[in-house]
């Protein structure tokens, strides 16, 4: 499979599966099926409440011989109640005996947001601490600690801007090898992936096909999987639509993470990667940039909350 490089010379591969959404008993059997399709990355979180049952399928595969544990990328992420240096430790440490793992290859700092350590999803402004209180910088440390470690061999954040992440790379001694964000056709992240290359920080596609928007009709949100330039552009490469996605995201150099809990649709996705668009297919699709974000944060701003969507997603001196 196509992989991306670290600097170490470690290889990402550049098509993992995404577990966000994917329920506890249907997971499993996704990951199974993946491995046996030829996946080699699986990402993963403990916020999506499915991590157990996700160590059980790998652990399946390598007691089969199906795969060697050195051949799988596993990604994993800190969530935000865990970002004081005391608590790090103990989170990634359940995190690995729930995917039943000694190492992770990829570690990420989910959000830039943080929570108190007893609470996992935020209901009022009580709940969130401010990001002067517990800086980045300081749970970047302790993601430096965890490398050193040996606990995980790489480590990134996931929903920086160009803001946030100078903020590492002017203070730390290391800065993240990878930002995992929101990234499709409707919100091309031409900015920050310019900003990003500049740093050698690499990026990862999340809701790379819509976040499956095509499932709630009623909430008038668009669908990029059914947009006619998308429809266009599969019909003339006998592809289908979600292959044209993953397509255009791998020839602009992002790791992508669909999820699917489908085996033909984990195949499909997969196969993806024999796609190839042409310059034409590249522009006609560089014309549907709308800045949207099917995960837009909004969550983690309402009213009490010492966080706003400025602080999330605005660009280095760029107004939103
Ligand atoms: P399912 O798990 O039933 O396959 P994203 O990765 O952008 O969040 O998108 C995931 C959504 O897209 C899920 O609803 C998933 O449903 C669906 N999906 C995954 N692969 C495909 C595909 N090849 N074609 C159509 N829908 C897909």
């Amino acid at each position: 499979m196509t992989s991306i490089n670290f600097s170490n010379g470690d290889e990402m591969p550049i098509i993992g599966l995404g577990t966000w959404k994917s329920k506890p008993g249907e997971v499993k059997v996704a990951v199974i099926s993946a491995i046996k399709e030829g996946y080699r990355h699986i990402d993963c979180a403990p916020i999506y409440g499915n991590e157990f049952e996700v160590g059980e399928a790998i652990a399946e595969c390598i007691a089969k011989g199906l795969v060697k544990r050195e051949e799988l990328w596993i990604t994993s992420k800190l969530w935000n109640n865990a970002h004081r240096r005391e608590n790090m430790v103990p989170a990634i440490k359940k995190t690995l005996s729930d995917l039943k793992l000694d190492y992770l290859d990829l570690y990420l700092i989910h959000w830039p947001i943080v929570h108190k350590p007893d609470i996992v999803n935020p209901k009022e402004g009580n709940d969130f601490i401010n990001i002067n209180e517990v800086p980045l910088t300081e749970t970047w440390n302790g993601m430096i600690e965890l490398k050193k470690a040996g606990l995980t061999k790489h480590i990134g954040v996931a929903n920086f801007n160009s803001k946030n992440l100078n903020e590492l790379i002017k203070n730390c001694e290391e800065k993240p090898e990878m930002n995992q964000v929101e990234l499709h056709p409707f919100l091309q992240q031409i900015e920050l992936l310019q900003f990003c290359k500049t740093q050698s920080i690499q990026l990862t596609a999340y809701s790379p096909l819509g976040s499956g928007a095509e499932s709630r009709k009623g909430d008038h949100i668009p669908v990029i999987l059914g947009h006619e330039v998308i429809v266009q552009i599969a019909d003339k490469h006998k592809c289908t639509a979600a292959q044209v996605l993953l397509s255009w995201a791998i020839k602009r150099g992002t790791v992508i993470i669909p999820k699917s809990v489908n085996p033909n649709r984990i195949a499909e996705n997969l196969a993806s990667q024999n796609i190839k668009l042409d310059e034409e297919d590249m522009i006609k699709i560089s014309g549907l940039d709308r800045q949207y974000r099917y995960v837009d944060g909004t969550f983690w701003t309402f009213e009490g909350s010492p966080y706003d969507l400025d602080f999330l997603w605005a660009e280095e001196n760029v107004i939103i």
